[in-house]
């Protein structure tokens, strides 16, 4: 534990009866402890993702984050930001601690393995063929998405997605001058699908220049079809907008369903009016490494954004990343195992403890998208809200829910058109952890 938290992670987990989870006492910061101080990363040629691994305490933004929303210690789960709970497969901090024995920090000379080793992981797992001299190489998905975005979108002109859709996505519209349109989806027998007449508007609309497709989409767990997406890219080329495709959460994708890559459409006019965006940070849970990449098959789009584009990438995300592209496939196959029981669990659970609750079936991401309409209107999410001045009922409820349960999710509202009622639950963590959580929250809700 970091000693600038003021905790002795020892003797805390000692206090703590090595079993409980529990928020430290006295601290802004939420702690989870488990018998198992280590964590237990490999035991007969399985990791283990059940054993619950401490991430409070290190500057977590999933636990330390909310944490410090709610300084007298309500928050026990932060089951809200999207990131996971599991250690890296050990191959990214063998590579890591073997490259910190040379102890030189400067400029690398190339990129070229790194950029091997993506094409190489994208050839074998997703069918897809990259030209490595054609990867680009960026700090993060959203720097190469603004990148992007300034290139194709003047000031004031508008970006359209579909949504619910991540939150992120409207910090880039903001910081490149330009508005966010959603594209509302609608619920058709569980699933969200998209409204194509809406869709078809908005592209039209002249001052729509760029098209954010997000898949698998975050928060609804859309896995998109081939059918769909050429849909999709068809309309765009007709009304002249480009294509950004944030496949950030492709390998997360359940059995069933299969990740079609924007660049590998069998329309190649489709396909060269776009450019993909990725990385394995969230695969392989290392969103602080920062490494990402982006590609287009046409060479025009990408030197375009190049000119808007600084990589800024660093040497141990450098070193993190290769590795797990190269060695982290047999971690990330149990890893997805282990995430669809995780869902399956979360999905019986809902329906057996917590019938009040709408339920959407992910077809891929770690994340679920809940409806607690039913339990806001029975506190009155609105008139709260609107009485404290707070930015939506949902907002109200994500308070009410930390104070009544200790459960910190993520409110609908900050997805955009469709997230009333709604709240984001991360099911990537230990089942323990999910399972205490949502017995919280059910008990939370029965009382209501
Ligand atoms: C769909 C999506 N895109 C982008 C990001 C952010 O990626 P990065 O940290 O690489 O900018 C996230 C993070 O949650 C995300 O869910």
């Amino acid at each position: 534990m970091p000693s600038h938290t003021g905790l002795d992670r020892r003797s805390f987990l000692k206090g703590a009866g090595m079993t409980a989870f529990v928020g430290a006492a006295g601290t802004s910061t939420a702690v989870i402890a488990d018998a198992d101080e280590g964590g237990g990363l490999f035991k007969n040629g399985n990791y283990d993702f059940e054993t619950i691994y401490e991430r409070g305490g290190w500057n977590c933004a999933r636990w330390d984050g909310p944490a410090r929303r709610y300084p007298n210690g309500e928050l026990k789960y932060g089951m809200g930001v999207a990131t996971m709970d599991f250690e890296c497969p050990p191959c990214i901090t063998e590579a890591l601690a073997e490259r910190c024995k040379h102890h030189t920090w400067g400029y690398m000379s190339s990129t070229t393995s790194l950029r091997e080793a993506i094409a190489e992981f994208n050839a074998e797992r997703n069918n897809l063929e990259l030209d490595p001299s054609t990867i680009q190489l960026s700090s993060a998905v959203l720097p190469s998405m603004i990148a992007a975005i300034r290139t194709f979108s003047r000031p004031a002109s508008k970006i359209v997605q579909l949504s619910p859709a991540y939150s992120g996505f409207y910090g880039i519209a903001r910081h490149t001058y330009t508005e966010m349109v959603d594209s509302e989806m609608q619920q058709v027998g569980g699933r969200y699908e998209i409204d194509w007449d809406d869709l078809e508007v908005k592209l039209a609309d002249p001052e729509a220049q760029t098209m954010i497709v997000c898949n698998p989409q975050n928060p609804t767990g859309n896995v998109w079809t081939e059918e769909e997406l050429l849909k999709i890219g068809q309309l765009c080329l007709e009304n002249d907008v480009v294509v950004l495709s944030d496949e950030i959460h492709s390998d997360f994708v359940r059995p069933g369903h299969e990740y079609v890559p924007f660049a590998r459409l069998p329309d190649k006019d489709i396909v060269n009016n776009s450019l993909s965006f990725n990385s394995a940070s969230k695969t392989f849970n290392m969103a602080g490494m920062k490494n990402a990449y982006w590609h287009s098959s046409d060479p025009s789009l990408l030197s375009r954004v190049q000119h808007f584009h600084y990589g800024a990438i660093n040497t141990l995300g450098y070193v993190a990343h290769e590795a797990a592209y190269r060695e982290g496939g047999e971690w990330l196959d149990q890893l997805l195992a282990y995430l669809d029981d995780n869902h399956k669990f979360t999905e019986d659970y809902v329906a057996k403890n917590m019938p009040s609750v709408g339920y959407t079936r992910p077809e891929g991401t770690y994340l679920t998208w809940l409806d607690f309409s039913e339990t806001m209107d029975k506190i009155g999410a609105a008139e709260m809200a609107e009485k404290k001045e707070m930015r939506s009922a949902e907002v109200y409820f994500q308070d009410w829910l930390v104070m009544n349960s200790g459960v910190y999710l993520n409110p609908g509202t900050v997805y955009g058109l469709g997230g009333s009622g709604r709240m984001r639950f991360n099911v990537g963590s230990s089942r323990k952890v999910v399972k205490a959580a949502l017995d919280l929250v059910a008990e939370a809700i029965d009382r209501a």
